[in-house]
Formats: structure tokens, sequence, C-alpha cells
């Protein structure tokens, strides 16, 4: 090679390296699909035997093999020389690891999923188990077991976390359907009251529990809803929300007087059903349709505080009658989002049996891994380690369980206090009066709201 080449040589390495360089810089999504992913999948495929050995996924097959066997020499050579053996090739059987069948990878905007064939004896948990080994080796964010069949699984390797900027799609509108952020798998996180009509919010101070309210005051505040507030620090979260809001009570009495006026609505939508034959206020023809309210209780543990014996009627009532609420509701939409820091059984009595009524589970940031437990209560022990993992510095991210049992990482859109006030001052017109809420003379007729 002349100097000449060398140097053309040199100068073409420069260029397709500053060409790759600029490529991915300034159009990342292209390069991961013409160049990123592939050398992914090569990458993937040749260190597939070895990853699924390290991690506990290969199993042992006999299988004929070439081997290098030591055999024992005899004769004089055994007697006279330390060698005592030879080697010899021979064809034997021998136990090889065996990794389970890996699928065709396929890309996705943020990596790549690809479909396993389980082996004989392996269930999905094992692959769970594996998954943080696996995105070791893979030099990834993270791998998810995402889609499970029978004798299959799809794992999801994603090579930054999803949840690090989120964008929604704006709201469609839907009747008690909200979208306050996005799920790690890229779709909409949707809370649709009808299908899980009551939340529970926990996770530690700072994690994101507010900014998750604010989400959804602020898409709810467009739609044909009573929203009422309980907010016992003083009113300091809701006041601000308070042109959207039909009621907010601030102090206890006021909590009283407006779980009392619950449940008596509550009995009230019960007799309209029972003399329409209805099951629920869903079944009721539209004109007569009471409109829904949505519950925002923040910090509930103040409820349920005490601070001498003669507070304890008051707490009994006041958590007896959320219970009721939370029974009723289901059918007869009242619906309940219950944020805290915790709520367990050292709150008081009933407040296990308000909890269990809690389908929706979210579960920010924790500090201790009981209020994890608390909230996602008996769920796959991986939701609880992700729970346990959500780091300080992404606050807003949690895990959302819903009543079929499947869990999943997310993220609430940022709301600012500002944004969420915006909101509620701008739909201040659509907010019925707490007394023809609780009259049962407003309904979610197309002619809705007549008096504002
Ligand atoms: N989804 C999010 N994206 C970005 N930042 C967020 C998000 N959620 C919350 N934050 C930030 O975290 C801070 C704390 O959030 P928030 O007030 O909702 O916590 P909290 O759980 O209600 O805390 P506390 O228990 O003290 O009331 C907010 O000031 C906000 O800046
Ligand atoms: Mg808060």
């Amino acid at each position: 090679m002349t100097n000449l080449d060398a140097y053309l040589l040199l100068v073409l390495l420069v260029a397709v390296t500053v060409g790759l360089w600029a490529w991915r810089r300034w159009h990342p999504v292209s390069f991961w699909y013409g160049v990123g992913f592939p050398a992914r999948v090569v990458l993937v495929y040749l260190t597939w035997s070895n990853v699924a050995a390290g991690c506990g996924l290969a199993h042992k097959r006999r299988r004929w093999r070439f081997t290098l066997d030591a055999v024992p020499l005899a004769g004089a050579a055994a007697r006279n020389t330390v060698a005592v053996v030879q080697h010899k090739r021979r064809m034997s059987r021998v136990d090889v690891d065996k990794a389970p069948r890996l699928g065709l990878p396929r890309p996705t905007r943020l990596g790549w999923r690809v479909r396993l064939r389980l082996s004989d004896g392996q269930v999905p948990a094992d692959y769970e188990k594996a998954a943080e080994g696996i995105a070791h080796a893979w030099r990834v964010h993270s791998v998810r077991v995402v889609d499970v069949r029978p004798g299959r699984v799809t794992l999801w390797a994603t090579m930054r976390d999803p949840l690090t900027e989120v964008t929604v799609t704006p709201e469609t509108g839907d009747l008690l359907k909200v979208r306050p952020g996005k799920l790690e798998n890229g779709q909409d996180w949707i809370i649709d009251f009808r299908v899980v009509p009551h939340w529970l919010n926990a996770g530690a101070t700072q994690s994101g529990k507010s900014n998750l309210a604010n989400a959804i005051i602020k898409a709810l505040a467009p739609q044909p809803v009573a929203i009422v507030g309980f907010d016992l620090k003083g009113g300091v979260e809701f006041t601000p929300y308070a042109p959207r809001l039909s009621a907010l009570a601030t102090t206890r009495k006021e909590c009283c007087a407006l779980l009392d006026d619950l449940v008596r609505e509550l009995e009230d939508r019960m007799a309209l059903c029972r003399s329409h034959g209805a099951r629920n206020v869903w079944k009721l023809p539209e004109p007569l349709r009471p409109v829904p309210i949505i519950v925002l209780i923040d910090e509930v543990a103040e409820l349920f505080l005490m601070a001498d014996k003669s507070e304890k009627d008051e707490v009994v009532r006041t958590g007896t009658a959320l219970l009721r609420v939370a029974q009723l509701g289901r059918a007869f939409a009242v619906h309940l989002i219950v944020c805290g820091q915790r709520i367990g059984s050292d709150l008081g009595p009933g407040v296990t049996a308000l909890r269990a009524q809690l389908s929706g589970r979210v579960c920010h940031r924790v500090n201790d891994p009981e209020t994890a437990n608390m909230t996602l209560g008996d769920m796959d022990p991986a939701a609880l380690d992700a729970a346990r993992a959500i780091p300080a510095e992404t606050p807003g991210v949690c895990i959302v369980a819903g009543q079929d049992g499947a869990w999943y990482r997310a993220r609430s859109v940022y709301v600012s206090e500002e944004a969420a006030e915006a909101a509620a001052l701008g739909c201040a017109y659509l907010t019925p009066a707490w007394d023809t809420v609780i009259g049962s003379a407003l309904t979610t007729d197309p002619g809705w709201p007549t008096a504002a």
C-alpha cells in the first residue's frame, strides 16, 4: 500500500465516522433504525447463548459432540513416564447448555421487542427474575416481560427511560375518562372512572401526588362533572381550583357535613334507580341521569388523625361515611381519588376497608417497603420492586395498577399549579352549584349545564 492509499483510507475512515456521528446527532430516529438497531440485533444473537446461561435461563441437553477425551496410556509408556494419558478426539454424548429459542427482534422507538419460546419447565416469572441481568448484559436501561402467551414471552428492551420526558395526547372529551400521563410502553395512561371507579394515589412527600391531582383536575375541568375537594392542609392545595369545585371542605367539621351530603345524595340516587328498575345510574334514561361527582381527598391521614379523645366521634363518623361513599359510589357515579403518604390500619379501624374499595392504585416513590405493600397489595413482587426503585430525581413516576392485576410504570405529565388554576378558572362556568348537585336536579343530559 502506498502512502497515498493509506492517506485516502484514513480520510475515508474519518469521513465515515464524522458522517455517522452527524447522522446520529441530527437524525437519531433514522440512525437508530438504519445503524443502531441492526448492530444491536447482531450483538444480541451472537451473545444470546452466553447471556441465557449466565442468567440461568439455559437448560442442559445431552447432545452428540466431538470431544477431546483423556485416554490412559497402556504398555511401556505408562510404566516409564510421568505422562499417563493422551488426548483423543471422539464422538460422545455430553451435557450442553441450550438457550431458549430467540425470535426475530423488532425495533421500537426506544429499543426492541423480541419473542422467546419457553423451554420445558420454565414459567414467565423466570424471565422476570432474570430481566435485570439481561438488561446489564445487553447494556440497556431496562428489560421487561411485556406479553405472555402459552409457551412464549416477549421481552421489551429500552435503551433509555421512556418516562424521562412525558407529553400527552389531547383529551378526547369522553365522559369520566382522563389521560394524566404516559405508560412506560409509550401508550397513554388512561384513568377511566367508569371502569375503575375509585383510585388510591400514594407516595412519599414530593413524589408527585399533587401533580397527578392537578393533571386530573385539568382534564376533568371541561367535562360535565361536579368536583368536590377535601383538603385538610388548610385548603392550600385545592383553594386555587375553587372556581371549578362545587364544594371544598378544609376543616374536619366541613368534611363531616360534606360527607353527610354525599351519603344523602347517594341514597337519593339509589332511590331514583330503584324506582326506574335500574341497577346503576348508567342504566337510567339520559335526561334523568345524575351528574357524576368526583371527590378529591388530599392527605387522607389528616381525616383520621385526632388530637384528643373529644375528636374520636367525628373521626369515626368521617371514616364510616367515607367507606359508605366508596362502597355505594361505584354504581351511582360518585368517584373517589384518595391521596396520601400512607393509608394503613395505623390510621384507624375503617381504613383497611376503605383501601380495599379503592381498586385503582397509583404508587409513587416510597420511603419504606410497607407503603408500597400497602398501596399495591399482594401484587406481583416485581411491581413492589419497581415502586421501591423509583428515584427521587423523577417525581411523577409511579406504578399504576388497575383491577385486572396488570401493572405499569407510568409518569404523570407535569401540570403546574398555575396551569391547573387557569383550567379551573377557564371552565368555572361549568361548575354546578352544590345545592343543585345534591338535589339530584342536575343531570348529564345534553342541555347540561343550564345553571352555573
Ligand atoms: N410528573 C412530573 N413531572 C415533572 N415534575 C414533577 C412531576 N410531578 C411532580 N413534579 C415536581 O415534583 C414536585 C413535588 O410534587 P408534588 O407537589 O406533586 O408532590 P407531593 O407528593 O404532592 O408532595 P407532598 O406530599 O409534599 O404534598 C413539584 O413541585 C413538581 O415540580
Ligand atoms: Mg401534595
